[in-house]
């Protein structure tokens, strides 16, 4: 696990967006298939893509993924794939088949099996499983990630590559990509930022498995930890180096 600190959300998005930028130069005749999360961490990075970094991406050497969606309508505020789109997708050159939404009108059992099966066409596989090259993961105060709450441990060992989970604190289904997948990235990428997530990066950070996000950064293949001074767990507790 690579840990990068730096001084302001709006330092961290830039950086997080040029080592993104850097890793598709280094391979210049490869497809990038990459999984983005949503909620509100990511769209500051969006909205700096969309304004600095617009002309130096090679967007059409990405394929565009999400790691969980809340099942709403696309136009919903709460849709990860509509945020995505109005911040960054909607001003960019991107082909629309280079995107891949999950469906937040569909019917969330029919579209987990829809988008397993989506993932499984598209993405080239590493072993019998789809590797994606980047997944970009956020992590919840309560220690989840990719809509894995805690006490939804399972879904860590799920074999359906994404599966319907359950906001527990306001009941709203959500499609969620499962630890087959996450485990099986080449490259998992954490961006965490603000005072509120300085509690459970303790956890991620000083090595306890508590909570799927932990467990996750201590068990996948590769793991990269984009975060803000403010996320720094503060002192008062186990020392955690950074
Ligand atoms: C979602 C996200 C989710 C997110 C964490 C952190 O759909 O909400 O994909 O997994 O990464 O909940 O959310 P914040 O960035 O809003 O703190």
């Amino acid at each position: 696990m690579i840990t990068y600190v730096y001084p302001t959300v709006a330092e961290t998005s830039r950086s997080l967006i040029r080592h993104l930028i850097a890793l598709m130069a280094a391979a210049p005749d490869r497809i990038f298939h990459i999984a983005f999360s949503g909620g509100n961490t990511p769209s500051l990075m969006f909205d700096l893509w969309a304004r600095e970094f617009c002309d130096v991406t090679p967007w059409s050497r990405m394929r565009i993924y999400w790691v969980d969606e809340r099942c709403v309508p696309a136009e919903s505020p709460e849709s990860n794939y509509g945020t995505m789109c109005r911040l960054l997708l909607d001003k960019v050159a991107i082909p629309d088949e280079y995107i891949f939404p999950i469906n937040g009108d569909n019917r969330p059992e029919d579209e987990a099996v829809r988008y397993s099966r989506l993932v499984c066409r598209n993405v080239p596989h590493d072993g019998t499983l789809p590797a994606f090259d980047v997944v970009l993961l956020g992590i919840g105060e309560d220690g989840h990630t990719s809509s894995i709450f805690p006490g939804q441990e399972r879904l860590l060992s799920s074999s359906c590559p994404y599966e319907l989970s359950v906001n527990p604190y306001n009941g709203s289904k959500r499609i969620a990509m499962t630890g087959c997948l996450l485990f099986n990235a080449h490259r998992l990428i954490f961006l965490v930022t603000g005072s509120s997530k300085s509690e459970v990066m303790r956890d991620v950070l000083a090595g306890e498995d508590v909570g799927p996000a932990a467990y996750v950064a201590h068990h996948a293949k590769r793991v990269e930890i984009f975060m803000d001074e403010l996320a720094k767990p503060q002192l008062g507790g186990p020392e955690v180096k950074v």
